[in-house]
């Protein structure tokens, strides 16, 4: 029987120019094999775009929820310092606790979803992880949220929130705080925009999104 995983955290890729582009990302892992991991990427995007022209990248794993959301609503561009591998510059982003250098080996489209397999060509631990907290899975539920808001409707997105919104009350301190609440405006902002769709025409779209396995 496999054990297979999805640990969501930030993907770094390569563009044109040796420009660092950084997202939210889940990578599927299996536990009984460390040296690779999947990627799927909606199309279209740049990090399909990127690991196709280079096939480099970087997953890290990480608990400073206040920088993965600022990422997630790009109103932070993160730091991040290159690292050789077998001669090859990998963009590791600043402040993860952990990190996998990949090269992808092979892609396929799946019903308008990419599917990258990658083999992890180097990883390190640059410091712990703070431990399970609820407050940065709060924080956590509103990124992909706020990555829904063309799929979901405006009420389920703020009955979502609304469910974990207590937990950063009662666990969050202030970084998770200041990250929930600059996810929750920026979410209301993109649902009163006109791309988000009318309650009446989400049934079927939202199970497939909830399909998607961010
Ligand atoms: C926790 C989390 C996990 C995500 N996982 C994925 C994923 O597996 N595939 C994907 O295409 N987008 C995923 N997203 C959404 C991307 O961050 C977002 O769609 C982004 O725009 C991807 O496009 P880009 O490569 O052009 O930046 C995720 C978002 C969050 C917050």
């Amino acid at each position: 029987m496999t054990d297979r995983l999805i640990i969501e955290g930030l993907m770094s890729t390569v563009g044109p120019g040796n420009v660092v582009h950084v997202t939210a990302m889940g990578a599927h892992v299996d536990r009984a094999d460390d040296r690779v991991m999947e990627l799927r990427p909606f199309f279209p995007s740049t990090t399909w775009d990127n690991l196709y022209g280079t096939r480099r990248g970087v997953f890290h794993m990480t608990d400073d929820m206040l920088q993965f959301a600022r990422i997630v609503m790009r109103s932070e561009q993160p730091r991040a310092n290159w690292v050789t591998v077998d001669g090859k510059l990998f963009p590791v982003v600043e402040g993860a606790c952990r990190w996998w250098a990949l090269e992808a080996t092979s892609f396929s489209d799946e019903g308008g979803r990419g599917r990258i397999a990658a083999r992890v060509v180097s990883y390190r631990e640059e410091r712990p992880f703070i431990g399970l907290h609820r407050a940065r899975h709060a924080v956590l539920e509103a990124a992909i949220l706020a990555t829904r808001t063309h799929i979901l409707s405006a009420g389920e997105i703020r009955r979502q929130l609304a469910n974990v919104a207590p937990w950063v009350d009662k666990t969050g301190g202030r970084s998770e705080r200041i990250a929930f609440a600059e996810l929750s405006e920026y979410i209301e902002r993109r649902l009163r925009g006109p791309s988000n769709p009318p309650d009446a025409c989400l049934d079927s779209r939202q199970s497939g999104a909830s399909n998607a396995g961010m």
